[in-house]
């Protein structure tokens, strides 16, 4: 029986089966190799190691573990410390940062330190330095239910939920936005900055490098946070600050001097 002879209702079926086919063959090969996460987003499942065995790093595995925009293109490997004895954190081994090299070669993991702001972001920023020295790359985390509307914001940011990151808003290197802060256009976020929850940052700002923001601050719009400012919890900044200075009250008045000993 020749081709011609098929009713059209069999071509169909036939169409229909080879596409069907087709589906589940890509199906079982993106399962195997990540090909494409359940988000859409292109490129292979990579090998992650979180930096930490505390509170932060324990949050950071469980959003890059719930999140769907994360959660099917990393595999949480391991944490890494270099002051705790302990071998085991959320079910995943612990590696000492000084030998990392000997169980991950740069290029093979990529790395995400969401550290606190001790040392007024001054630890956070050496563990950045010293992997970014050995070669490890690092990711951002930018929850997916934060609204945001920039794409300049650079390595090893943690972005929680509930943020609104307006447009042409600028963030550096090594940030923490934890939970439910509004950055108003046009600001500008520098490196190693550590802010809490409930911030609200108004347009045109400059937050400089190091600077600690404590929770339900308010920033009026154009202000300048000289790098290494803390505010204290509950203020409201009406004018430029001073670098190591502690701000607190509203208006906001400085409250005493700190230094990088500042562990809050
Ligand atoms: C400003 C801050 C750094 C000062 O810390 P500190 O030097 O340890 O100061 P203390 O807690 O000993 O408080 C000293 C005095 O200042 C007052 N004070 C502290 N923070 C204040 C603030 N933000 N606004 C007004 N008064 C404040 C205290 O009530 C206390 O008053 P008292 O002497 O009459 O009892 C700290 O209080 C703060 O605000 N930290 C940020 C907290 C935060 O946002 N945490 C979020 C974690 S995710």
């Amino acid at each position: 029986m020749g081709l011609k002879n098929v009713h059209w209702v069999e071509m169909l079926h036939i169409v229909i089966f080879l596409l069907e086919s087709i589906y589940v063959i890509f199906s079982i090969l993106v399962k195997m190799d990540g090909v494409i996460g359940t988000d859409g987003v292109t490129g292979g499942v990579e090998d992650l190691l979180i930096f930490g065995t505390g509170n932060n790093a324990e949050c950071a595995y469980y959003y890059l573990t719930h999140d769907v925009a994360y959660k099917d293109k990393y595999v949480i490997k391991g944490f890494i410390t270099e002051d705790s004895d302990v071998t085991a954190f959320c079910e995943r081994p612990v590696y000492q940062l000084g030998d990392l090299g000997k169980h991950f070669k740069a290029g093979s993991v990529k790395v995400i330190a969401p550290s606190s702001g001790r040392n007024l972001n001054k630890y956070r920023e050496r563990i950045f330095n010293t992997l970014l020295e050995r070669g490890y790359e690092f990711i951002s985390y930018i929850s997916s239910k934060a609204n945001v509307f920039t794409e300049k914001i650079g390595r090893n940011c943690f972005i929680l939920e509930d943020n609104t990151i307006q447009p042409f808003v600028e963030i550096g290197d090594n940030c923490v936005i934890w939970s439910g802060n509004h950055i108003g256009h046009h600001s500008k976020l520098g490196s190693h900055i550590f802010m809490t929850s409930h911030i609200v940052i108004s347009g045109l700002c400059q937050i400089g490098n190091y600077c600690y923001i404590g929770v339900n601050v308010s920033i009026r719009d154009s202000c300048i946070l000289a790098p290494n400012t803390v505010i204290g919890m509950h203020s409201g900044v009406t004018k430029n600050t001073e670098s190591y200075k502690i701000y607190t009250g509203c208006p906001a008045k400085i409250f005493k001097e700190c230094d990088d000993t500042l562990t809050i």
